[in-house]
């Protein structure tokens, strides 16, 4: 029984963000002044492990853990280890998760154990000053060697980069070469105006067709039908024999193909990372220890699916298009 929504797009993905704390401050996803939600007002682990194992029966395949920073959530790897029975008895596909690398040293072993295969690592910059200076608060040495150590542990690694004009957009080439050089595939993402950040978005924007275009008089670019489930269209690199992927949710829109809904640490369902329309899971979560009531408010929930998102990036409308930070929803 698959969870269909009105436009008759299979959500077969759900993204967890289990914390929306984060051990960073990147420039385009938090301001550096942050209030984050109080801790009482978090679901359990237990609590997100019973909204995962429902959305899994209602035909959930693939899992992401997400945050602010997901290994940073207390005990993080008791949900995870708990969500790998879904992998044992196939009824989950993917159980994965999406990092800043910060604590990879210490979990990657923990991780592949739990049955975790592949993980993304958002990096944007090798350049350990750039690093500094994007991340506020981040370590380049401590993740490149979090990145080793999950390697080591056979796990594979996506590395994913926010374009940011005049920032990081020289360095493509180079990062390509090092990722592929070490057998990742490195996708590009588009900026999103999404919460309030110190920055003004217009400044950071860079449109990846313009990317593209910069890279194909270095590189033979050609477009595969590779698909991994998110929102990534990959080409295939000749000089290099790896991947690159090309995520594109301001130039060229993917939400037609959208397959995926979010739910946050605190129990809130959103729909749409680009809109605010949501629904609170949490009252028929702890309403009743059976799940009727928590299925009937997925289905509801899922029965008012948007057609896409807004997301315009403006001088003029210089508000975010959504209020959240992505931090709240996990990308
Ligand atoms: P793969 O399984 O490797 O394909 O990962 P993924 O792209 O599904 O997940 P990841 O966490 O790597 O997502 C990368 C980024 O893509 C997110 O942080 C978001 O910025 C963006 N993204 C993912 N899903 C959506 C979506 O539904 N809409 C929009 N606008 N952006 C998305
Ligand atoms: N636009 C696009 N991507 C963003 N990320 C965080 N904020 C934004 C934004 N405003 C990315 C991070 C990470 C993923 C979880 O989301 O770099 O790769
Ligand atoms: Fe943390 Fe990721 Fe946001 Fe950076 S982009 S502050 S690592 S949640």
């Amino acid at each position: 029984m698959d969870m269909i929504d009105p436009f008759g797009r299979t959500v077969s993905y759900l993204r967890v963000s289990v914390t929306d704390r984060c051990d960073f401050r990147c420039t385009y996803c938090m301001a550096e002044d942050m209030t984050f939600l109080p801790k009482r007002d978090l679901l359990s682990l237990e609590e997100l492990d019973r909204v995962c194992t429902v959305f899994v029966e209602k035909g959930v395949k693939k899992l992401r853990l997400t945050g602010g920073e997901p290994l940073v959530r207390k005990n993080v790897m008791h949900l995870v280890r708990q969500l790998s029975r879904h992998l044992k008895s196939g009824a989950l596909e993917e159980l994965t998760l999406t990092t800043n690398g910060s604590q990879l040293q210490r979990f990657a072993g923990e991780l592949a154990d739990a049955g975790v295969k592949r993980i993304n690592v958002s990096l944007d910059t090798l350049d350990a000053e750039k690093f500094h200076a994007v991340t506020r608060w981040g370590n380049l040495d401590k993740v490149l060697q979090g990145i080793d150590a999950a390697q080591a542990a056979g796990l594979k690694i996506k590395i994913n980069a926010v374009a940011l004009k005049g920032f990081n957009d020289g360095e493509i080439p180079g990062m390509l070469r090092w990722a592929h050089a070490r057998g990742m595939d490195l996708t590009l993402i588009e900026t999103m105006p999404m919460g309030e950040i110190d920055e003004d978005r217009t400044d950071q924007y860079l449109p990846l067709s313009l990317l593209r275009a910069d890279l194909e008089r270095e590189f033979t670019l050609s477009d595969i039908p590779f698909r991994t489930g998110g929102p990534a269209r990959y080409v295939d690199v000749k000089e290099t024999g790896g991947r690159l992927g090309f995520i594109t949710p301001m130039t060229h829109n993917f939400c037609e193909s959208c397959n995926r809904v979010r739910l946050t640490c605190t129990g809130t369902l959103y729909m749409c990372l680009g809109q605010e329309d949501a629904a609170d899971l949490r009252a028929p979560l702890r309403a009743s220890e059976a799940n009727d009531a928590l299925s009937a408010a997925i289905d509801e929930a899922i029965g008012r699916k948007p057609k896409g998102h807004d997301f315009v990036i403006d001088r003029r409308t210089s508000r975010p298009a959504v209020s959240r930070h992505m931090s709240v929803t996990g990308g």
